[in-house]
């Protein structure tokens, strides 16, 4: 294969509830350290990483976008994923309302917000704490699988699963086959009582979140 020297941009985007480590995910991946004291997001913040990927032959320029679980940000937070290629979903294996929100809260908003063409990760971090699990690695990964999404469980604090993520990701993104889930499949999913979509209890939520943002 002859090499590509363009780089081309990859937005990617981190979601998920406050204090499930999206931060500290980014800046191992980015700076390979972890902050016991990481502080929580205000609004959003973003950094770059330069990827070669060898599979493809190709360099992405990834700009990897950080958002703020917290709930005042949640109506600013889908501004920053409407334009992205990829969105990583991450919750904390020791909290289970942290999964329950991302199938219900953090998934459902994506779809509404995304475009059709976005690659999907999920991710279990703080799988160093797995004394004190809260959900089961099969549970994660039939959701992820019945989304489309890569699965990967991982540790900031002990740098698991986080450089295969970001090149799983890439990889998939910059695959000619890539063939998104549609609307259709996540409807049927719905039906099959697997994905909880509940679009009322989104618009519901997203109406408080907007009052509630300064
Ligand atoms: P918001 O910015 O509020 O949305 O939170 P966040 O998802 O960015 O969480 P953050 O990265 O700030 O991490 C929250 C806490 O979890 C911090 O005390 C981290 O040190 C800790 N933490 C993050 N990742 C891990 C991990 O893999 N293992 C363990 N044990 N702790 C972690």
């Amino acid at each position: 294969m002859e090499s590509d020297s363009k780089t081309a941009g990859c937005k990617i985007v981190l979601l998920g509830d406050s204090g499930v480590g999206k931060t500290c995910i980014i800046s191992r991946y980015i700076t390979g350290s972890f902050d016991e004291n990481s502080a929580t997001t205000n609004g959003a913040s973003y950094c770059s990483k330069n990827v070669k990927y060898e599979k493809y032959n190709k360099n992405l320029l990834l700009d990897i976008w950080d958002t703020a679980g917290q709930e005042k940000y949640k109506a600013l937070t889908k501004f920053f994923y409407k334009d992205a290629a990829v969105c990583i979903l991450v919750f904390d294996i020791t909290r289970k309302e942290t999964f329950d929100n991302l199938k219900s809260y953090w998934y459902s908003q994506l779809r509404e917000n995304s475009g059709p063409n976005i690659v999907l990760g999920v991710a279990g971090n703080k799988c160093d704490l797995y004394e004190d699990e809260q959900v089961k690695e099969s549970e994660a990964r039939q959701f992820a699988e019945q989304i489309g999404a890569i699965f990967k469980l991982t540790s900031a604090q002990n740098n698991t699963g986080i450089n295969e993520l970001f090149y799983d990701v890439g990889n998939k993104y910059l695959d000619p086959n890539f063939k998104p889930s549609k609307d259709d499949d996540i409807e049927e999913k719905k039906d099959d009582k697997k994905i909880v979509l509940d679009k009322n209890e989104v618009k519901k939520e997203n109406k408080k979140a907007k009052k509630s943002f300064c």
